[in-house]
């Protein structure tokens, strides 16, 4: 079956059959145009007051389904914009396929629809090519990744999807077990465990595009569900996955949008990319890193300024270049509640003009300015950002502002991509709340052979063999060398204060895999979901996802998640608390 962009200029003269959509039908005063629509894009139908369907063609509506016969003959008038502008059909036969109800929202990828009201009626926002060429795109990216890790020896293995509750991070989603009263199976977070014991297992060389589920807070781009490229290989070091990964990436970059991404990516320490980015995803498409100003502030008299260093917090800044004056006291009250979001408690500027102004202008003295000009390189209308409290808020809420800046001063070129590789990842996080250190990854990823002693007695200066690959500010994938030994990955559950019972309560029958000749293994996961976003230049997870969630976890078509029979609670002995 062809369909409309298959034809063109050369099939002038050729009889054709097509079917579609009618996209929009005028009549010029008995010649009626009707803009065919099909997945590939439009054609343009001509039907002459003396063809035998002009009758049918007048009662034709919007997304009517039809069949049409005619010539392909070359327009009077080319229309550059659609693939098919330089040529129509005259229509000798039309066959009404099927009708359709007047539209809750008009087929066109300028719709100015409400999300709710298209996610609501997916199917058919599904016919505008802004989202079908999306999942077109997503189909030749998997295609494309199939085809390379199968040349590369890998096999692509499924894994089961009702599994054993194991922590992972994010929630689990239960699934009761009928036949099994008061037990539940857990959605996979990832194929993680099973992929080891496949490389146990002796396949040596594993991918699969697999389905994940964690129940966590959403955002744009994440789902409830979404897919994994994930990959796992035997007796490799983190430079054999990462060689892999981004050879497998530059390809995906190569087939779809023929661009040719230098190899080897760079790497970035974690700490490096905190320091200077405030993110462990840096977005590297424009500059502005943020500049420690801890030690010009050290005699300082500025109240604020002075209990944070004597509590041993730190002062840093990030400059826009020429754009002091883009910055009212109105725009950099908003930029301050911003920054709040992020746990700082407020905001400084400055604005180098004839002089410089801002919230402590009044307060420096002449060293300090001096100082600041030469540390930040300060020219003429620069604004510069200054944040103080401790580490972590300090980066983390400059980091966000430095991309929100980025993206409002229009420092990002619109077909930029900047990929690297984050490496040298802590193995553990301090977490406030459980008040003891927690794997910053998954308890099985490897620690350096460095740090292997310091498991136990230095867990904030231990590091692991974990990687990310970040690109243009999205975590695309990341993943680690494992721990294959049991000594060590005894260390690494005693590491993380789990109990013997608990060990083998949650990780029993892993544990004990790995005593049986594990051979050394790591791997990653892409987030496919994510990689399809960055090479269709959407900011929206859901418009790359046939029928995705909203950001609160719900289907609005298919109103799910939904209440169930009582019949089939009791089958499962569940009762709902009111
Ligand atoms: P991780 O948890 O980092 O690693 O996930 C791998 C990649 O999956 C993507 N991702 C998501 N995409 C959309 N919605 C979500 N909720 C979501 N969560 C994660 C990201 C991320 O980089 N088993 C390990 C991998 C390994 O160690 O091999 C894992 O799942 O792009």
């Amino acid at each position: 079956m062809n369909l409309n962009t298959d034809y063109n200029i050369k099939n002038v003269g050729s009889e054709v059959t097509l079917n579609g959509w009618v996209q929009k039908v005028r009549d010029l005063g008995g010649v009626i145009f009707i803009d065919l629509r099909d997945r590939s894009g439009l054609m343009q139908l001509v039907v002459r007051p003396e063809s035998k369907s002009h009758d049918i063609a007048t009662t034709l509506k919007n997304e009517y389904v039809i069949k049409v016969t005619g010539k392909i003959v070359a327009r009077e008038k080319v229309n550059n914009n659609i693939p098919t502008g330089e040529i129509e059909i005259e229509v000798s036969d039309i066959v009404l396929l099927n009708k359709s109800l007047d539209l809750p929202f008009e087929i066109s990828d300028a719709t100015t629809a409400l999300e709710d009201t298209r996610l609501k009626y997916r199917y058919l926002d599904l016919r505008r090519s802004a989202i079908s060429s999306n999942l077109i795109t997503r189909h030749k990216i998997t295609l494309a990744v199939r085809n390379f890790l199968d040349k590369e020896r890998f096999i692509e293995v499924e894994t089961p999807v009702l599994c054993k509750s194991t922590p992972e991070g994010a929630r689990d989603y239960l699934v009761p077990s009928r036949v099994n009263k008061g037990k539940f199976y857990a959605l996979p977070q990832s194929p993680q465990i099973f992929k080891q014991l496949l490389m146990v297992g002796g396949i040596e060389r594993y991918f699969q595009i697999a389905k994940c589920f964690r129940d966590e807070d959403l955002r744009a781009d994440r789902q409830p569900e979404f897919t994994q490229i994930d990959i796992e290989m035997s007796f490799v070091d983190e430079d054999d996955v990462m060689d892999l990964a981004e050879r497998l990436v530059a390809h995906v970059f190569k087939e779809i949008k023929g661009i040719d991404i230098k190899l080897p990516l760079m790497k970035m320490k974690y700490d490096d990319a905190i320091k200077k980015y405030g993110s462990d995803k840096p977005d590297l498409r424009f500059g502005m890193e943020i500049e420690d100003l801890t030690d010009i502030f050290k005699n300082t008299t500025i109240g604020f300024f002075r209990d944070i260093i004597d509590n041993g917090g730190i002062i840093n800044a990030i400059v826009a270049k020429n754009a002091a004056d883009k910055y009212s006291r109105k725009e950099i009250d908003k930029l301050t509640d911003y920054v709040k979001t992020y746990r700082a408690s407020g905001l400084v500027y400055l604005k180098f003009e004839e002089e410089m102004t801002g919230s402590i202008a009044k307060n420096l003295t002449e060293e300090e300015k001096n100082n600041l000009i030469n540390r930040l390189g300060l020219e003429k209308n620069d604004i510069v950002f200054i944040i103080g409290n401790n580490y972590s808020i300090t980066k983390t809420a400059l980091g966000a502002l430095r991309c929100k800046l980025g993206k409002d001063l229009n420092l990002i070129g619109a077909n930029d991509y900047k990929l690297l590789w984050v490496v040298d990842f802590p193995s553990f996080e301090w977490s406030e709340e459980e008040g003891r250190f927690m794997a910053m990854h998954h308890p099985f990823t490897s620690p350096k052979d460095s740090d292997v002693d310091k498991l136990l007695t230095d867990k904030a200066n231990c590091y692991s063999k974990a990687y990310d690959i970040v690109i243009n500010g999205y975590e695309a994938g990341g993943g680690s060398i494992r721990i294959h030994d049991q000594e060590i990955q005894q260390k690494m559950f005693e590491a993380l204060e789990l109990t013997p019972e608990q060990i083998r309560e949650k990780f029993g029958f892993f544990v004990d895999a790995l005593k049986y000749g594990t051979p050394p293994h790591g791997g990653l996961a892409f987030g496919l979901d994510r990689l399809v976003m960055l090479l269709t230049g959407t900011e929206n997870i859901r418009d790359v996802i046939a029928f995705p969630k909203t950001a609160s976890a719900s289907d609005l078509m298919s109103e799910c998640p939904n209440v169930v029979d009582n019949a089939q609670l009791k089958e499962l002995g569940i009762k709902i608390e009111k």
